[in-house]
């Protein structure tokens, strides 16, 4: 709707429990806001309205790419590239560190890769497999080569390959490998805890919208090759993470928790089951209206609990929330109603698309 998120909120993923390993309660990384100073892409002369305002236009490119894709469905491949939130993590032995880019849309973690054929500049030094004495490429008969679904085997050497396709025709492409990823902890443990053994694509050809900032994406979905799934297979698989407004970052940080640290529990803790489809691309949430001052206006279709399941996709790199028209416009028309002011005109021009 025509809010920036301004308030926090946290919520919880419990994909399925397994044996916590190696960390008893889990850690928290930090979960960076792009446009927060500890990000790259940080540019302290904007106004907070300036980047609210290039934030509502993200929003809205994301939302086309998501409808562009087919009947309101999202398809199987990545929506879009461009992400709200950075991660930063580092690869191999000698540990590499790289921003980029958390995605709750999509499940392959991927890296720019040394040779390329085809790289966006990045500020970054490339990531170099040969230095990296973990280093690994995968083998097209391992199942670490069936994690991603997008997987196909080079004739030549049997190693795994593979190609992500963005909604707006943007795609990496390159070899399935596996190294140590390490990720740098807010609370706990003061060394970064590595994660052995973990399949990523090394990407060797890589062309489209990206930024010189990010030197990759970092997949948060279900998926068997996300992040939550392979860091699943040493902690739990439960995950949590919570936003702060980005305008006051600088107090408190946005995190994203794994394991079983995940769960909130306490007073004033309210929870909704989180849906999953297939394929396991998106997180879903179900969607039954929403209320102005007592009035209640259901999603269409829906009249009380059992609305059409998982009606709303979760996403880390959108902003804004988007409500179908009908109901938006109802929305629109209770809160003037309610509110006895002369009416602004829309300062963005993307409000109320
Ligand atoms: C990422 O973390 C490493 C330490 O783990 C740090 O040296 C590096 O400066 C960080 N990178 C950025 C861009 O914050
Ligand atoms: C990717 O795999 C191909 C085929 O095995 C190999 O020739 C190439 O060197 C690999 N590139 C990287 C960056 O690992």
């Amino acid at each position: 709707m025509a809010t920036p998120s301004v308030s926090s909120f946290c919520f919880v993923i419990l994909l399925c429990s397994a044996a916590a390993e190696a960390l008893e309660g889990g850690l928290s990384v930090e979960l960076i806001h792009r446009d927060s100073p500890k990000s790259p892409f940080y540019d302290p002369s904007e106004t907070p309205f300036q980047r609210a305002e290039k934030a509502v236009r993200r929003s809205i490119a994301c939302v086309r790419d998501l409808r562009s894709n087919d009947e309101g469905e999202p398809s199987a491949d990545i929506s879009r590239i461009d992400g709200e939130y950075l991660i930063n993590i580092t690869i191999g032995t000698p540990p590499v560190s790289m921003m980029t880019i958390a995605d709750t849309g999509s499940d392959l973690i991927w890296t720019q890769c040394q040779p390329c054929d085809v790289c966006f500049p990045q500020v970054a030094p490339l990531f170099n497999p040969r230095a990296s004495s973990t280093y690994e490429q995968v083998h097209c008969v391992s199942d670490k080569c069936h994690l991603y679904d997008k997987t196909f085997c080079n004739t030549e050497g049997f190693t795994c390959q593979y190609s992500a396709v963005y909604g707006d025709q943007s795609h990496s492409e390159g070899n399935i490998s596996t190294d140590i990823i390490e990720l740098t902890t807010l609370s706990g443990s003061p060394e970064p805890v590595p994660f052995p053994g973990m399949a990523f694509g090394c990407g060797i050809k890589n062309d489209g919208l990206f930024s010189i900032h990010a030197t990759g994406i970092v997949g948060l979905s279900a998926g068997k090759a996300s992040l939550v799934s392979q860091i699943g297979g040493y902690l739990s698989r439960l995950f949590a993470y919570c936003l702060v407004p980005f305008f006051s970052t600088s107090k408190y940080t946005s995190k994203l928790t794994f394991g079983f640290d995940a769960q909130l529990t306490g007073p004033g803790i309210v929870t909704t089951p989180l849906i999953l489809k297939s394929p396991r691309q998106y997180y879903y949430l179900t969607l039954e209206g929403i209320s102005v001052n007592g009035k209640k206006f259901m999603v269409s279709g829906s009249s009380g609990p059992g609305a059409v399941t998982g009606n709303m996709v979760i996403d880390s790199g959108t902003t804004l929330t988007w409500l179908p028209s009908n109901l938006y416009g109802q929305i629109v028309q209770a809160v003037s109603a309610a509110i006895s002011l002369p009416r602004a005109k829309d300062p963005i021009a993307g409000y109320g698309l």
